[in-house]
């Protein structure tokens, strides 16, 4: 899939699998520069077709010398375009221009004392003598291929970076991406604006500029239906074509009732007090929890919920007429070809739209180019509040998968008084932005307690508070012993029919974040 931007100058990083290709995308663009990753066997003649500013090799988990080791097309290390290479990277360079990997079977994994041979070579250019660098690798490059010059050691290994710098190749065998090489993003910078001689144009400005002009060439005088659930993403799309279509936007709020506190009353005020959005709110809790009513199947759960959503969202669209685009919050990380087929991950669970029968729109996907951090940055520099800029993840589903058992209205009021009590601690101790989730939980059983005189039999509420770079491992948060006796004695006596509170200790895996 290409996405490239017409006025902006691009990098592609070639995924040679692992982790390493979207931190190094990302890095490249907080150097202002924009960049897309692209599978490792990307053809010499497509990469010349793109027309990059520069390449970048990612790392990877693989041995060169592995069967069914990822390799490059060498051709495009003659395309006179800046290449620099890491760790993998380093050792795809030097495989195909005639360099040595001798196998030692001795690695270097983590902190490593980078020692500068070449004070007058280009990439570590005003780098001091020593400095720290972050290593992980097995294979080492021997001997550098003809043409290059060794610049940087480290106790093992010899040849920690090389360059050559009449062909514009450069490569290290550590990671300059990750944030424990004490100069990395320095380096990257220097490669990119001063050795590639690319201007920082990627800036928030320019972002929602060339956003907003290709909105309006896509849609013209059309309408766009947009759905808002009051996080970040649908958030961002919404106010980002209102700055670009105005009132040829409608949104359609469905509040299905299981939001936060307030949550609901804050997506109406902002978007049709403050943005002036086309809003319709779609009323549906009375309409989810008589389809809810007496199931307690978390699967089914789900599945009730989310199909009610489209039949809502699609019953109001009908209703507008001459709609002809759906805008969809789908991100850069929902979309890229990964070059590790173990990676691949396209989140097509997220994204396919059931249309009913006779419905069609066009998707229009504006953030499809973006990481998350930038989507927040734009939804900021385009005036949404912090508390939707930066909320925390919260499932579409909302507290139905936070109550187990049955869902009924007097739970779901419980459940959001407990979350609140649980979510303003947590802002009253500044630990909102360290700790990537928190809430409370509602499970299905009741337990004897005392209160004044009198026995009680009443629910637990359950805090989880979690750890967590992605979601996909994370720990449970290490919150201070105080703060979790103020969010117990304030759960209890503020919120009726709660008796106890527990602390979820369980890391992801074997739990996960949720409970369901
Ligand atoms: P689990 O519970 O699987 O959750 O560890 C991983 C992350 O995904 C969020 N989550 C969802 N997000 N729709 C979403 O957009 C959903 O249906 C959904 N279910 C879970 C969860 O909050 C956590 O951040």
């Amino acid at each position: 899939m290409t996405h490239e931007l017409e006025h902006q100058p691009t990098v592609l990083v070639l995924d040679f699998g692992a982790q390493y290709a979207q931190l190094i995308a990302r890095r490249v663009r907080e150097a202002r520069v924009y960049s897309e990753i692209v599978p490792y066997d990307i053809s010499a003649d497509e990469i010349a077709r793109r027309k990059p500013a520069a390449l970048v090799l990612s790392g990877g988990p693989a041995s060169v010398y592995a069967e069914g080791a990822p390799h490059m097309d060498p051709r495009i290390l003659e395309l006179g375009i800046p290449i620099l290479g890491f760790c993998y990277g380093i050792q795809e360079m030097a495989l195909h221009l005639g360099g040595d990997i001798p196998r030692t079977d001795i690695g270097e994994y983590g902190f490593a004392e980078l020692e500068v041979l070449e004070p007058e070579c280009q990439l570590l250019e005003g780098l001091p003598k020593t400095s720290q660098v972050w290593m992980s690798h097995r294979d080492s490059v021997g001997t550098a291929p003809t043409g290059f010059t060794v610049t940087a050691r480290t106790a093992t290994t010899a040849i920690a970076a090389m360059e050559d710098s009449s062909r514009k190749l450069y490569a290290t065998q550590f990671h300059p991406e990750v944030a424990h090489t004490q100069f990395g993003q320095e380096i990257i910078k220097h490669f990119l604006h001063d050795i590639a001689e690319i201007p920082a144009m990627w800036t928030m400005v320019n972002i929602i500029d060339e956003a907003v002009d290709r909105i309006r060439e896509q849609v013209g005088t059309d309408h766009v239906i947009c759905g808002l659930s009051g996080g970040v993403d649908s958030s961002v799309v919404a106010a980002l074509l209102h700055r670009a279509v105005g009132d040829q936007l409608t949104c359609v709020f469905v509040d299905h009732g299981m939001l936060r506190l307030d949550e609901a009353e804050q997506v109406i005020h902002v978007f049709r007090d403050t943005f002036r959005v086309d809003l319709v709110h779609v009323q549906a809790e009375d309409r989810y929890l008589s389809l809810l009513a007496g199931v307690t199947d978390p699967e089914q759960k789900r599945r009730i919920i989310g199909e009610e959503f489209w039949k809502v969202f699609f019953d109001e669209a009908e209703k507008l007429k001459g709609v002809r685009w759906l805008a969809q919050g789908t991100l850069y990380p929902d979309v890229i070809e990964s070059g590790s087929k173990h990676a691949a991950k396209i989140k097509s669970h997220h994204n396919l739209i059931p249309f009913p029968e006779g419905v069609h729109f066009d998707l229009i996907e504006p953030l499809k180019t973006l990481f998350k951090d930038e989507v927040r940055a734009v939804g900021a520099e385009l005036g949404l509040p912090d508390e939707i800029v930066h909320r925390q993840p919260f499932p579409g589903p909302g507290l139905a998968v936070r109550i187990i058992g049955e869902i009924t209205h007097e739970k779901l009021e419980t459940l959001r008084r407990a979350d609140a009590i649980v979510r303003e601690e947590i802002g009253n101790w500044d630990l909102n932005r360290e700790v990537w989730q928190y809430f409370a939980v509602l499970p299905d059983i009741r337990s004897v307690g005392v209160m004044g005189d009198e026995r009680t039999y009443g629910h637990p509420i359950i805090i989880r508070a979690v750890a967590s770079a992605d979601a996909m491992t994370a720990d449970w948060a290490r919150l201070p012993h105080d703060l979790l006796a103020k969010m117990s004695n304030r759960i209890i006596n503020e919120v009726e029919g709660i008796n106890r509170v527990a602390y979820d200790i369980t890391s992801k895996p074997p739990g996960t974040i949720e409970w369901e």
